[in-house]
């Protein structure tokens, strides 16, 4: 398997009827030669397979069926599972989930950008060609190949099958994410109902909660009747999302990838234009507190805090690669870190001994230079640095800020949570920009029409936390919820 990103879910108990894996891909993913080939391949093998039972050769059946498995295997899976992963294909894979989990007979299920393996179990009257025949037609935009690849599986096997999509493949996207269950997504939602009531949630309109997360504001939207496009980069939060959401599957759709690409991957699912767009700027409180997610310096953990599990650079690629002046700035930029370049320094001393590869090991080295003060420990804004660089936060939130206003109607709202200066400072220049029906040269000539002015100001100053929410979640203190409305 590559990096591409996959998604796998279990959905039922483990079956007592006929199993089957069936594996169906995208139109096109793999070449007219490579299914020629595969076909002619696997014609001859079935001819010989068949000529062996006949002649009662059981031992040669067998290992003729293990030719077979292994045939499709590297003409089929293996081209599909490093299938390159586009943005279309991943809004599909989210669609085709969404439609998947409503589908009767389904057991759990294997995703990747260009194909999708589905484990059924046959009850009732239906056979394997009426299934799939209901599924095609369940999900005519997807436009299936027409060939699936269909394996019956003993229970043993779908069982074993099934337990595998629980967690998630051990070498695909969702790196240790899998493992979770949405009731351990502890999430606490900030600023929860004045965000979604800044969106004027209600039937008929439709939301894009651009931070899914554990879904906190999406189930408020839902639960007043809205239509919602919930995208995050992280499976685990799109996997407890699901779950958590399930009541409103009719009215929810889930999007895999980054908001960045907010606008291509809506349209891309034929939205072209939304009544409210909500970002929840920042990692969840399950990306920090999960050791294996490697964000935290307070728990022992691999150096990693990719939110996305798929993109390519982690933490410990730019600690053990970057140059000493590219990690300093870092520090500086992004984590205020005003030791930075002792910082750089000390860390390109330790790396040249040996590669720094876990959470501990370099908040150790950062405690070397900068010696404890007060509560706060010497690596917080070094970690914080090099999150934001990791996932290159404040490059997508200059993108979400620059299409947002192209995806909303007349009228509709854009709200965003801030949670740290750097955003928030990005957030209130922009919305100044767009809501200025002027340009702010007073030495120019009048008028001076700014050919940006797009939108008003619904919060001139920004929405924080009340007393009793920050009672209750200490996190909110440094929330900042602004709103502007499309003219
Ligand atoms: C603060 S949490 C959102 C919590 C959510 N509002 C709730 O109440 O449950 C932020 C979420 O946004 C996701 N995220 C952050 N930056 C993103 C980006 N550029 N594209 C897509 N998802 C992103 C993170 O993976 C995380 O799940």
């Amino acid at each position: 398997m590559t990096g591409a990103a996959t998604e796998s879910h279990a959905t039922a108990a483990i079956p007592a009827g006929t199993c089957y894996k069936v594996l169906m891909w995208e139109e096109g993913a793999l070449s007219a030669e490579q299914l020629t080939a595969w076909q002619n391949a696997r014609r001859e093998l079935l001819a010989r397979m068949r000529d062996a039972g006949i002649k009662g050769a059981r031992g040669n059946l067998a290992r003729l069926g293990e030719e077979l498995r292994e045939l499709s295997q590297q003409a089929v899976v293996a081209p599909l599972d490093a299938c390159a992963p586009a943005g279309l294909s991943l809004t599909r894979v989210g669609a085709l989930a969404a439609k998947l989990q409503r589908e009767e007979g389904l057991l759990a299920y294997r995703l990747t950008p260009c194909s999708a393996t589905v484990l059924v179990e046959l009850t009732g009257e239906e056979g394997i060609d009426a299934m799939m025949a209901r599924w095609a037609s369940a999900t005519p935009e997807l436009q299936w190949c027409s060939t699936p690849l269909v394996e019956a599986v003993s229970a043993a096997e779908a069982a074993e099958w099934q337990e595998s999509c629980r967690c998630t493949s051990a070498d695909n996207a969702d790196t240790g994410a899998g493992e979770e269950d949405a009731t351990e997504f502890h999430h606490v939602t900030v600023l929860r109902s004045e965000a979604v009531e800044a969106l004027q949630p209600a039937e008929g309109r439709v939301l894009v909660d651009a931070t899914l997360g554990g879904g906190g504001h999406s189930e408020l939207m839902l639960e007043k009747g809205a239509t919602v496009w919930g995208i995050d980069q992280d499976p685990a939060a799109r996997r407890a999302a699901r779950k958590r959401l399930a009541p409103y599957a009719d009215r929810l759709h889930i999007v895999a990838g980054n908001f960045r690409n907010a606008a291509g991957l809506l349209r891309a699912e034929g939205l072209e234009t939304v009544d409210g767009i909500l970002a929840d700027i920042g990692i969840s409180s399950p990306q920090v507190d999960q050791a294996a997610r490697g964000f935290s310096f307070l728990a022992e953990g691999p150096l990693d805090m990719r939110m996305n599990p798929a993109a390519p650079r982690s933490a410990a690629d730019i600690v053990n690669t970057a140059a000493e002046s590219e990690l300093a700035d870092i520090l500086w930029q992004y984590g205020e870190e005003r030791a930075s370049r002792a910082i750089a320094r000390r860390i390109v001393q330790e790396r040249a001994k040996a590669p720094i590869t876990t959470t501990t090991q370099l908040a150790d080295i950062i405690a070397t230079v900068l010696p404890r003060k007060g509560k706060q420990h010497p690596a917080t804004r070094s970690f914080q640095a090099l999150r934001i660089a990791v996932n290159d936060e404040l490059g997508a939130l200059d993108a979400l800020l620059e299409t947002g206003l192209s995806l909303l109607k007349s009228g509709g709202r854009f709200a965003i949570i801030t949670f740290h200066s750097l955003e928030d400072r990005a957030v209130k220049r922009y919305f100044d920009r767009v809501t200025r029906p002027e340009i702010d040269r007073p030495e120019w000539p009048a008028p001076r029409p700014n050919p940006e002015y797009a939108a008003r100001l619904v919060t001139r100053k920004p929405i924080v936390a009340s007393e009793a929410e920050l009672a209750a979640n200490p996190r909110a203190r440094s929330a900042k919820l602004r709103v502007i409305e499309k003219l």
